[in-house]
């Protein structure tokens, strides 16, 4: 990789086309979820420099936005190749800095690259509409309005660890490809991977200041990045709690949020239930349970629940823990803070009388899968989102209980549904409170041309790349008032 985005260990930020030092002389270490050891550390900028990043885009982004679609495109495409030359590099530093195993981060990193070459297509198609005057007040064809679309201005990008370069590129690229600039926060613990990321936009030729990126706490620099007057739109994802207090913060900033969740998997009687577990174990512990979209939660019919639960039981059996070097299916969690928190769920079900099927194991904060059985709705577990390898089952006598159960929670992302009978299938999928339902597989944001929305606590606005590109643009109407004759 280009070796100028980094002093020995300490990375810069991209500012204006150059990478700097922060005056702050302040760094942020982060150190390996894995063995504990330093990976690298960035700048904790001033409110000065944040100033100066962010005015930095918004004198950018015009010269960006004149650009013709097929240019910014061309930019965009020369990234997507840059990104795949660099993928086992790249994947090699999410390893460490994130514990991803190196299979699954390595199908981020291209999965990113088929991204962002479908979003630089998909930026050449932004289109407008012309509209004719109708009967309003006895106007009539006298009237025609040019309906454009524009880019916002300056789009502040704010992405959480568990996909520094996916859920990074997913803002960025759709904000560019409409002809937006970008101010570009990446998450702390992920922020190696993700200034190598905005290296490679650099690279492909993005005019000096169209991308600048800020390091700091979140906790710290948050605050005041989120109601910073030079920002146009905020695209965040992260939790919940991070994205309301945001809400709070930023006033009149219009915004786009992807959150937390505590998605059902929902399993008739008649599910094919050997498919059916290998769904649910694949969405639950994939990078052990850390994605918004993991299954969080089993609710299944009570006369298939023992079966259910022995097929999972085997299939949760079949994932080797350890070291994300070693492609093992369950790594260490990010930190400590989380593996206690999962710890602390695990422990009130059991208290509760939860059934311990497997797990309940962990070194530090290496979590063992955890499958708990006939949890109920007065254990945490059942509402709460572990973001860790734990899976609770509730058995449920009908559907309509299933149904229930599952639009109490607070949060509305996805849901999935195992049924051999579409109107069954189709007859929950109505009735549930949630952006996506998933028939008869694993909840999951992909193909990222989907739309992906949250409900309630999860979300608002819509991701993926045609609706991404549309929420980072605004109409723009020109009136052309004729004198026909009647
Ligand atoms: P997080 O703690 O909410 O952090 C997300 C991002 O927000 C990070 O870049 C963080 O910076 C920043 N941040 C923290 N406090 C801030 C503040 N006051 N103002 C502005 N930015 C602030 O989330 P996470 O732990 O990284 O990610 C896990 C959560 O994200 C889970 O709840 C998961 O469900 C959710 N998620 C949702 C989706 C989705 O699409 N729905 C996708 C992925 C993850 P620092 O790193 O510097 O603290
Ligand atoms: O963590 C949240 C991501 O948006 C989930 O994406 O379903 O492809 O793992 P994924």
């Amino acid at each position: 990789m280009f070796k100028e985005i980094q002093n020995e260990n300490n990375y810069k930020n991209l500012i204006n086309g150059k990478w700097v030092d922060s005056q702050s002389k302040e760094i942020i270490c982060t150190f390996s979820p894995v063995d504990g050891s330093n990976i690298a550390c960035m700048q904790a900028m001033t409110k000065e420099e944040v100033d100066e990043a962010i005015n930095g885009v918004k004198e950018a982004y015009p010269k960006w936005a004149a650009f013709t679609s097929t240019e910014r495109a061309n930019v965009l495409l020369k990234a997507a190749d840059l990104l795949e030359e660099s993928a086992e590099e790249l994947a090699e530093i999410m390893v460490r800095e994130i514990a991803k195993n190196k299979k699954s981060a390595l199908s981020e990193v291209i999965r990113t690259v088929d991204f962002i070459r479908y979003t630089a297509e998909e930026g050449k198609r932004i289109k407008g509409e012309t509209l004719e005057g109708d009967t309003f007040n006895g106007y009539t064809k006298n009237k025609m309005s040019f309906v454009k679309r524009e880019p916002l201005g300056v789009v502040l990008a704010i992405s959480p660890f568990n996909y520094p370069v996916n859920l990074s590129a997913s803002k960025i690229a759709p904000a560019l490809a409409a002809g937006n600039g970008v101010i570009f926060k990446p998450p702390t613990q992920g922020a190696i991977s993700a200034l190598h990321l905005a290296q490679i936009f650099q690279k492909a030729g993005l005019p000096d200041g169209v991308l600048n990126t800020v390091t700091g706490r979140g906790s710290v620099i948050g605050d005041y990045l989120v109601n910073h007057k030079g920002i146009d739109f905020i695209n965040f994802t992260g939790s919940s709690k991070v994205g309301k207090h945001i809400a709070e913060m930023s006033g009149m900033i219009p915004m786009m949020m992807e959150l937390g969740g505590k998605d059902a998997a929902i399993v008739l009687k008649d599910a094919d239930l050997d498919d059916t577990a290998k769904a649910i174990v694949s969405g639950a512990f994939n990078y052990s349970g850390q994605r918004c979209t993991a299954v969080k939660r089993v609710l299944v019919l009570n006369e298939v629940a023992d079966e259910l639960v022995e097929k999972i039981k085997m299939e949760v059996k079949k994932l080797s823990v350890g070291l994300p070097e070693n492609d093992a299916d369950i790594t260490p969690l990010i930190d400590l803070k989380s593996a206690d928190f999962v710890q602390s769920l695990i422990d009130d079900a059991l208290n509760k009388n939860a059934t311990l099927v497997l797990g309940n194991k962990r070194e530090g904060n290496l979590m063992y899968p955890t499958l708990l059985d006939n949890v109920t709705e007065e254990m945490l577990v059942a509402w709460e989102e572990p973001f860790g390898p734990l899976l609770p089952i509730l058995r449920v006598e009908s559907v309509e209980e299933a149904i229930r159960i599952a639009n109490a929670s607070e949060y509305g992302l996805q849901s999935a549904v195992f049924t051999k009978d579409i109107d069954s299938a189709f007859y929950i999928a109505n009735k549930l409170e949630v952006g996506t339902v998933q028939i008869n597989n694993k909840t999951e944001r992909g193909p990222d041309h989907f739309p992906f929305l949250g409900v309630k606590a999860s979300g608002m606005g819509t991701q993926g790349i045609r609706y991404s590109i549309e929420s980072m643009t605004r109409p723009k109407a020109i009136v052309l008032n004729l004198h026909l004759q009647n």
